[in-house]
């Protein structure tokens, strides 16, 4: 099968640093999955390119798939971008009532943008190819596409949580969104509560005429699991004295990883469970994101005034408790950590799915995973140890517990983790996709030829 992938934000940038053009990852869940995707089908792959050297390569080969960019105005970008995907929709469908955005403008440039996506869309579009559409910056493009008369066969990905429809509901557009994605062939969920929510929210808002059925699936993105686990690792450099635990975490900074709670948690562990002082070490790793968008600005400031007063009570001139990190670091640092870490605390407010609890996973030989109850790879890993991250005290039990827990019950608990990540791995989900793809676009094809003997 053929994929043009469509994302919002592509899988490497273009930045004049110091002069020179140099290519950067871009972090994030949905870049990273897809990029392993495209390496190993080809295709085409059309998102916006936001890197101040991106509009020199509006069209690139790379690493065996071809990037379209598509350059938005500044106007274009704090409509689209700022105000109403990461101000409105982001808060929205995370249960942030209090963060919900609404400005003037902001669903008029949001319609724009995903009318810019569906024509670069038609112009690069090639008969048999199949348009798959992923997440919420693009939600209005597959009925866009449909309008347009496109025959292509469209499926589109949603990465973050679908809420209740009531929640839903309170967004003035919550129609046209809703009605965007239906005219997708396939739609796909990380988790069967997320298709459930959305299958209501349409039932509500569109009516129960429009029946969504056949084309809603739920398959949890999985990742390379051989990647993870072979990847050499050069070792950490981290002085770890006496059988210090090493606590490790990886988010990028967004007020809905629960990063402030997990700093009072570690907090609320010094504070509980005194003897646990100096056993450990928490090296939170937060990677920038959204630095443009007002809140994740503010959200930083209370993040690292909560790390510096836990740091300045407890630590002394041998030992401080948070090692905080904010920067994004490379693959291999990553792998480094995977390995080298006895524990991941992995206890987002709420998370669309959260593949590094799955990476970790795989690459880990001894370690502990706690997870928070709303990350949605939480029905996929049921032996992490859940944590319930509005439960501050509740969190630091769970991370002594982790702390002090026996060799074999870690293994276990691993072991079974590793087979559901091995069995429902990257490989897995695209084939679960493609097969359900090829079974569509056979029936469309049915359904046009018959068309045509009637006619
Ligand atoms: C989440 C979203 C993605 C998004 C990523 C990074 O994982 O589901 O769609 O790309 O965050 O956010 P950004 O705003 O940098 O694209």
């Amino acid at each position: 099968m053929t994929y043009m992938v469509v994302t919002s934000r592509c899988p490497v940038t273009h930045e004049n640093t110091g002069g020179r053009d140099v290519v950067k990852n871009n972090v994030g869940g949905v870049a990273t999955a897809l990029r392993q995707v495209m390496k190993q089908e080809g295709g085409v792959w059309v998102c916006w390119g936001d890197g101040n050297l991106d509009h020199e390569h509006e069209e690139e080969d790379f690493e065996g798939y071809k990037i379209i960019r598509i350059a938005l105005t500044q106007k274009e970008r704090r409509g689209f971008y700022e105000d109403y995907s990461n101000g409105t929709l982001w808060p929205l469908f995370h249960y942030f009532r209090e963060r919900i955005k609404q400005t003037s403008n902001g669903f008029s440039v949001y319609q724009e943008v995903n009318h810019k996506f569906a024509e670069k869309i038609r112009k690069y579009i090639e008969p048999g190819t199949t348009i798959w559409i992923h997440d919420y910056q693009l939600a209005l493009v597959p009925k866009i596409l449909k309008d347009s008369g496109i025959a292509n066969l469209i499926i589109f990905t949603w990465h973050i949580p679908w809420v209740a429809r009531e929640f839903f509901s309170i967004l003035p557009n919550a129609s046209e969104i809703a009605d965007g994605i239906a005219s997708a062939d396939i739609i796909t969920f990380h988790t069967e509560l997320y298709k459930k929510n959305f299958r209501e929210s349409c039932e509500n808002l569109l009516g129960v005429e429009r029946n969504l059925d056949d084309k809603l699936f739920s398959y949890s993105l999985g990742i390379d699991d051989e990647y993870f686990r072979k990847a050499h690792a050069k070792p950490l450099g981290i002085d770890l004295r006496d059988n210090q635990k090493l606590i490790f975490s990886l988010d990028r900074l967004d007020y809905t990883k629960g990063l402030v709670n997990r700093a009072l948690a570690i907090e609320s562990l010094l504070k509980m469970f005194p003897d646990d002082i100096r056993k450990f070490v928490y090296v939170m790793i937060v990677t920038p994101s959204r630095t443009s968008v007002p809140e994740y600005a503010e959200m930083k400031k209370q993040l690292e005034m909560t790390v510096g007063r836990i740091n300045g009570a407890y630590s002394d001139l041998s030992w401080q408790p948070i090692i905080y990190l904010y920067r994004k670091i490379s693959d291999s640092q990553l792998i480094s950590y995977y390995r080298t870490a006895d524990i991941a605390l992995i206890t987002p407010l709420i998370d669309g799915l959260n593949l590094v609890s799955k990476e970790f996973v795989a690459a880990s030989d001894h370690g502990i995973l706690i997870l928070s109850e709303f990350a949605g790879s939480i029905f996929n890993l049921p032996h992490a140890l859940r944590a319930n991250p509005n439960d501050v005290e509740g969190t630091a039990s769970r991370i002594h517990k982790a702390m002090h827990m026996e060799k074999d019950e870690a293994m276990l608990r691993l072991g079974s983790m590793k087979t559901s990540v091995t069995r429902r791995n990257l490989k897995w989900w695209l084939s679960k996709i493609t097969e359900i793809a090829d079974r569509k676009q056979m029936e469309m094809k049915v359904s046009r030829d018959s068309r045509t003997d009637t006619e």
